[in-house]
């Protein structure tokens, strides 16, 4: 398989000269798309257009056919391979996402077993493969996964969670139960991860949206630890092209260097750091994702504009930075400030990559 037309992506994730610094956003397909919404209504709800390919590659598509994305990313979510668990995912209106069964008693816990990427999850390769034959070589596609520990966030806490008692508790108290809910959702994402390259997916991204409310010595027993698991595990190069991994850790930040050590390709960054401070930590040893406030989409046009150029100018010269929002995109942003934003970003960076 030949890399895309437009590899940009992909080359600035190695580190290799690109023109222009690539921009994609994260939840790049979702509800600040009036498309997004007749799609999802017509799909009865988010996990049947999950288990859609059809609609699946459908929604995928849409952002790239407003905007100059650079890359395409799986419609899917983290949580699908709870739900291969036995866990039972539902979404309750207004709510997010949550379990029939959550994760607390010992029998239950250690009955979890690793599921079949082809098999409960079929419907997540078959969507891969269609969205990739889709694309039709134009950009890359992102396939994903949780980390263990945001995995077992949701495992345990039975949805979203304020405080994060419920696994506090057992990492406090039952550290060794913790622990392997850990080690059996990372075989899992493993094999999830290694399925998806199997059937089109050109880049991974690891998404650890909580290691950030961990203390820094449970951080790298708890989440990093296990991410590190997962990349040593990788197929990292397929039909004779790399693929690279990116790891990105909510609040991360203070523990830059040890997440550039893990085995990744590229960090993603939030939006506390600067983004230029962080190249300077980091080194030639990976690329960087991020870190725009997503929150700036609700400014002026003009302020995305100023904003978007402020990181660019921190990042400064040459490759290996992919631009990106530092955390998901919000239901509430305008469309047509995404617009600013993806056009900007590519004007803006041509003069860096001279
Ligand atoms: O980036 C993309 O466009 C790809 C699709 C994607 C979704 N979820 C679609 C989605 C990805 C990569 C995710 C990852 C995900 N899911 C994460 C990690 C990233 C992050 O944001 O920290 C997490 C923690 C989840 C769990 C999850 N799924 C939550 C908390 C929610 C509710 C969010 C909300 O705003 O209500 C979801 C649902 C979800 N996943 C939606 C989308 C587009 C909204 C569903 C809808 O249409 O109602």
């Amino acid at each position: 398989m030949a890399r895309p037309k437009n590899d940009t992506f992909l080359r600035a994730l190695l580190r290799q000269p690109v023109d222009y610094t690539p921009v994609w956003l994260m939840r790049q397909a979702g509800r600040y798309l009036p498309e997004y919404c007749e799609t999802r209504k017509r799909a009865g709800s988010f996990l049947q257009l999950c288990k859609n390919k059809e609609l699946a590659t459908e929604v995928t598509l849409q952002p790239l056919a407003r905007y100059n994305l650079d890359a395409a990313i799986l419609f899917s979510d983290i949580l699908t391979v709870p739900d291969a668990m036995g866990l039972g995912l539902y979404f309750s209106e207004g709510e997010g996402p949550k379990f029939e069964r959550p994760l607390s008693e010992e029998w239950a816990i250690r009955n979890l077993a690793v599921p079949d990427p082809f098999g409960p999850l079929g419907y997540v390769m078959d969507a891969v493969s269609e969205i990739r034959k889709a694309l039709d070589g134009s950009v890359p596609l992102i396939g994903f996964t949780g980390s263990p520990f945001t995995l077992a966030c949701y495992m345990v806490e039975g949805g979203s969670s304020s405080d994060y008692r419920k696994i506090k508790t057992m990492m406090y108290s039952r550290p060794d139960l913790l622990h392997h809910i850990l080690d059996i959702t990372a075989q899992s994402v493993t094999a999830y991860l290694n399925a998806q390259i199997e059937s089109g997916a050109q880049a991974v991204m690891i998404f650890d949206s909580w290691g950030g409310v961990l203390s820094h010595d449970a951080y790298q027993e708890f989440s990093l630890h296990y991410m590190r698991q997962i990349l040593s595990g990788l197929i990292r190069e397929r039909d004779g092209e790399k693929v690279p991994a990116i790891v990105f850790t909510k609040g991360g930040g203070l523990w830059l260097e040890s997440i550039a050590d893990s085995g990744c390709d590229a960090v993603g960054l939030d939006w506390t750091v600067n983004i230029g401070q962080a190249r300077a930590r980091v080194g030639d040893k990976v690329a960087l994702q991020g870190n725009l406030d997503p929150s700036i989409l609700f400014g002026t046009p003009e302020t995305v504009a100023s904003e978007a150029k402020k990181v660019l100018d921190a990042y400064g010269h040459g490759t290996g930075h992919v631009f990106n929002l530092g955390h998901g995109i919000s239901q509430f942003t305008s469309p047509d400030n995404v617009t600013t934003l993806v056009n900007t970003v590519h004007e803006h960076s041509r003069q860096y990559h001279k």
